[in-house]
């Protein structure tokens, strides 16, 4: 059987919102293997919906043949060929329909008054992450004495996310030189002076151990923070512009230095979708971080992310 243009025209619109609306978030899930679909923004949908229209009339108006068939089931119709009843009720519901979207887009409504997002929703926070510190930030007096250890047989492991990076440019290097002075700061070449001379100092060592943790954070937050968070950890990344609710700006008083390294922690790992419905009159973009790093990855970049700012967390009160 073949379909009249007019309805073919009708059913390339649905076909093609039904592969925006439902087809991509369906495909996007299966590609990312995310537990939630991408959805395709609202924009962009009116954007793919007005280009079909567009070709749809340069396919309609091709010829005088197109024209009259697409318009004859129209005609047939408005002649009341197709009963009068239904002529009838299209005629009046149509121009009702739009006058009262028309009424109800210009009556004046009683609005309510503009909600402040609430920055640091707490509703859902659990308490047992109130008590947490940053283990790589504290690190114990075992973590110190094995990484004195470790770097005596040059076997401090890196990871392996800079470890490359590392060993190229180990190989590359004339002399012989301690895998660790990699790391360019004051403390680790104080620390491994002493390693060479046979006496070392703790709290040298312990300020080298957090060297290492801030390098590999802020290794970590370039590739996985900066591209919202920005270089100067500002909010000002490549992709923030992005977003209606903008990636927040580390270096604002009001951030990250108002609340504690547990919270800080937990909003890192449960990210926009984390967040209790007090938060939400703008959806926020920031990602489920729990799903990609690792507990000690996500430590080492608040670390590095509060020392790019310049902060320090709030310290909790005592009960
Ligand atoms: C896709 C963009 C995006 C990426 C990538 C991203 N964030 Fe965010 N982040 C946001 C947005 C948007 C907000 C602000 C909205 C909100 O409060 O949830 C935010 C908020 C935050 C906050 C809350 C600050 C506060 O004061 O409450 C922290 C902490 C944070 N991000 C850390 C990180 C870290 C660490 C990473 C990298 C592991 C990261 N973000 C990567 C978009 C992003």
């Amino acid at each position: 059987m073949k379909i009249s243009r007019f309805f073919s025209v009708l059913l390339t619109l649905l076909v093609v919102y039904a592969l925006v609306k439902w087809g991509i978030p369906t495909v996007s899930r299966q590609i990312t293997g995310l537990p939630f679909p991408l959805p395709v923004p609202g924009t962009l949908i009116f954007i793919y919906m007005l280009l079909t229209v567009v070709a749809l009339i340069l396919f309609v108006t091709f010829s005088d043949t197109h024209m009259d068939e697409f318009l004859h089931p129209i005609k047939q119709f408005l002649r009341g060929n197709y009963g009068k009843l239904p002529r009838t009720i299209v005629l009046v519901v149509l121009p009702l329909l739009i006058g009262w979207q028309m009424y109800s887009s210009a009556v004046p409504k009683a609005q309510l008054p503009p909600s402040l997002r609430i920055q640091h929703p707490s509703s859902n926070f659990p308490a047992k992450f109130e008590d947490l510190h940053n283990p790589v930030a504290n690190p114990t007096a075992a973590d110190i004495d094995a990484f004195i250890e470790q770097a005596r047989a040059q076997e401090v492991q890196l990871i392996p996310q800079v470890m490359a990076d590392a060993e190229a440019w180990l190989e590359n290097n004339e002399e012989e030189v301690h895998p660790l002075s990699f790391i360019p700061a004051a403390a680790m070449t104080d620390f491994l002076a002493q390693l060479e001379s046979g006496k070392v100092d703790k709290e040298t060592a312990k300020a080298a151990l957090l060297e290492k943790n801030l390098f590999e954070g802020r290794a970590l937050y370039a590739m996985n923070c900066r591209p919202c968070h920005g270089d100067s950890v500002a909010g000002d990344g490549p992709m923030a512009d992005g977003f209606k609710l903008r990636p927040i700006n580390f270096t604002d008083n009001g951030t990250i230095e108002t609340i504690i390294e547990g919270y800080t922690y937990w909003r890192v790992s449960n990210g926009g979708p984390g967040l209790p419905t007090e938060a939400t009159p703008w959806d926020s973009a920031m990602p489920e971080w729990k799903l990609n790093l690792s507990e000690e990855e996500r430590w080492k970049i608040i670390m590095a992310e509060y020392e790019l700012a310049q902060k320090t967390p709030r310290i909790p009160e005592s009960h």
